[in-house]
């Protein structure tokens, strides 16, 4: 999922070992058969995203913190306060905002119900937007002091460059870019200078593919992809975006995929 998420035993791995302990000769053309429908050769895992089977788990899912972590509401006291220093750190080092005053707008993207613009980013900013598909999600956070503009939309619908209020200090995307295949992950990232400040962050915190093989995972409950560092890295790359900074999470429990955040500008 892309929320917190359990690093799971892969059904490769638990079918190899069955192939290992058979005595039936049958059972490996099976299993063959088996891992050949699970992993289809020409089959890359963002290809398997469905926007529509994503909007129909969100929309099902409590509309609280516990729901938006897919059960692990207690990872976000530690993600706030790593994306909390994260943030201070880069402001510290910005020539164009000074550390002691509220930056003028920023926008939560994939916001869920604004657990991020609640405690984090209504308090670095004086307005936060926020752009988010489920409206039972962003029926929390209408009204909120602090919170402007709110777009139901998908980040792969969403054009800023024409519809938004912009310029953004600060555009937040977390957890929610696997619901995006690799090229409308690109296309959106490309079409985010355009609203930027100059001197402005688009910060991206995801969790990371722990693949042995160095492959993207997809995820059918809510139709999303885990991507990997290096994968990341290629799409900001394409996007046309420098990596300024990047932090892994520390903090969070044990089991849990890897989160890396990573703070990128225009190139
Ligand atoms: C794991 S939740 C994270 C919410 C929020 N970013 C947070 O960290 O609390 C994933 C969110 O992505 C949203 N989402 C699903 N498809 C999306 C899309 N195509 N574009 C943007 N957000 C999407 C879901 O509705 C859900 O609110």
């Amino acid at each position: 999922m892309s929320s917190p998420k359990r690093k799971t035993e892969e059904l490769n791995d638990d079918v190899v070992k069955k192939a290992r302990t058979s005595q039936d000769d049958n059972l490996e053309s099976e299993i063959a058969q088996e891992m050949a429908f699970t992993e289809p050769s020409n089959t890359t895992p963002d290809s398997l995203i469905n926007h529509e089977a994503a909007i129909k788990y969100w929309s099902s899912t409590e509309p609280t913190v516990n729901g938006v972590l897919g059960g692990y509401p207690q990872v976000s006291r530690i993600d706030l306060q790593g994306s909390g220093n994260f943030l201070a750190k880069l402001r510290r080092q910005s020539k164009h905002f000074s550390a002691d005053k509220k930056l003028r707008r920023a926008v939560d993207c994939g916001a869920g119900i604004g657990r991020i613009t609640e405690g984090l980013l209504r308090n670095v900013a004086e307005t936060v937007d926020i752009v988010e598909p489920v409206k039972s999600f962003t029926d929390q956070a209408n009204g909120k002091a602090g919170v402007g503009e709110i777009y139901n939309v998908g980040l792969e619908a969403w054009h800023p460059e024409k519809e938004g209020r912009g310029p953004y200090d600060l555009i937040w995307n977390q957890w929610c870019l696997g619901q995006l295949t690799d090229a409308q992950l690109v296309d959106y990232l490309k079409r985010l200078p355009a609203v930027l400040s100059e001197g402005g962050w688009i910060v991206v915190k995801e969790n990371l593919s722990n693949d042995a093989a160095g492959n993207d995972i997809f995820d059918e409950v809510d139709s999303s992809v885990s991507r990997t560092d290096t994968k990341f890295r290629n799409l900001f790359e394409d996007a046309g975006l420098r990596l300024l900074s990047t932090e892994l999470q520390k903090g969070f429990p044990k089991g849990l995929f890897p989160v890396r955040v990573y703070a990128l500008v225009p190139r």
